[in-house]
């Protein structure tokens, strides 16, 4: 199985040039929150994507910018740039996939549950458009909370009468690619053949790196290391946070992230067999109505959310803990949206 999640070609794929576009779908990917730290970087990867052929780049402000600038690459995509809420139905409509990095991030000493109140609202009104404009759209769930604002999103459509539980991501890849950089780095094998399955949440310990199903196997990392390497993989984003000192967390690293979980969207809705990626979706695999896992993507979006395999005895234990604050966390969405 050509698991995407591992595979190399997946990054080259953003790069690929030359492309011949005539047997690729026409596609259309909106970008909210295009204007900021991980919008603009996002905007060019997407913009850099063959199977793209309309970006729709939204922002409350510094959109056309934005869109002038990335419009005059020479690829594939048509782009255009959206700028306050009167024009949001416009940069929505007709979209395929809608990506969501809209919101405040956080500063050192901040939780990504720091940041509900500002973007549980924001969340809220993009989710009450997509469902008006582009209801049958797949939606990768940038914004943190993750856990929270995945709910929030499911609730609204509920509301609107559109949700599709097959369509709704919370995107965890940078959790993935953080613990495919760790583990090759201290296994000290090549890093593009490396393959984590990342589970749980998207917060501190709801991130739940599995390194016991890690390929390829390390015989030389100790129960320290994969202690120290799960921590590393929970904390990677407070570490971003801390090193900007004040000037926002990951953009470039999840720009990166986001634009390969989109890719993986496209593939599956383009019906390319057996694209695996792990993400935050609506799940019977615990006892929580959201969990990440990994999840085969298909033609409507999810096609099987895949369990969770033989795990360790730290890993029960890590899941046993997460559970608790996760399942908080998704309940104090699914309140905010039923609130008003
Ligand atoms: P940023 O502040 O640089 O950019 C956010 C953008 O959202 C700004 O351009 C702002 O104008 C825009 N915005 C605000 N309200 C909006 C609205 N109602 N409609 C459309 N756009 C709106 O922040 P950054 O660094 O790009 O982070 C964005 C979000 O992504 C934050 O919530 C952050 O916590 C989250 N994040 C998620 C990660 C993940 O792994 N899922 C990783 C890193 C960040």
């Amino acid at each position: 199985a050509n698991n995407s999640a591992s595979s190399p070609s997946t990054t080259h794929s953003l790069l690929r040039r030359g492309y011949s576009s005539e047997s690729a779908p026409e596609r259309k990917v909106a970008v909210l929150g295009a204007a900021g730290g991980i919008g603009q970087p996002l905007a060019l990867l997407m913009k850099l994507n063959p199977l793209v052929s309309h970006l729709s780049l939204y922002d409350i402000a510094g959109t056309p910018g934005v869109a002038a600038d990335v419009s005059h690459i020479n690829t594939r995509s048509e782009v255009s740039g959206f700028m306050g809420e009167e024009q949001l139905g416009k940069a929505l409509e007709g979209s395929d996939i809608v990506i969501i990095p809209a919101g405040v991030p956080r500063k050192p000493g901040m939780t990504r549950d720091d940041l509900f109140n500002i973007n549980a609202g924001i969340v809220k009104s993009l989710c009450i458009a997509i469902a008006k404009y582009c209801p049958n759209a797949l939606v990768n769930m940038i914004s943190n909370p993750v856990n929270s604002t995945v709910p929030i999103a499911a609730e609204i459509f509920k509301k609107a009468g559109t949700y599709d539980e097959k369509k709704l991501f919370g995107v965890t890849t940078l959790d993935v690619v953080r613990a495919k950089t760790f583990y090759a780095g201290k296994a000290r094998v090549p890093v593009e053949g490396v393959n984590v399955p990342v589970v749980g949440g998207h917060a501190g310990i709801t991130i739940l790196p599995l390194f016991s199903q890690a390929t390829p196997k390390a015989n030389n990392l100790s129960g320290e290391d994969i202690t120290a390497l799960t921590k590393r993989t929970q904390d990677g984003g407070t570490e971003v946070v801390e090193a900007k000192a004040g000037k926002g967390s990951a953009t470039l690293s999840m720009a990166y992230a986001g634009a390969i979980f989109a890719d993986a969207c496209l593939k599956g809705l383009n019906g390319v067999p057996d694209v695996v990626e792990c993400s935050f979706v609506q799940s019977s695999i615990t006892e929580l109505p959201f969990f990440a896992s990994k999840v085969r993507l298909g033609k409507n979006g999810v096609e099987e959310v895949l369990g969770l395999g033989p795990l360790s005895d730290f890993e029960k234990q890590g899941l046993e803990g997460l559970i608790p604050e996760l399942k908080s966390s998704i309940e104090k969405g699914i309140a905010f949206a039923n609130k008003s």
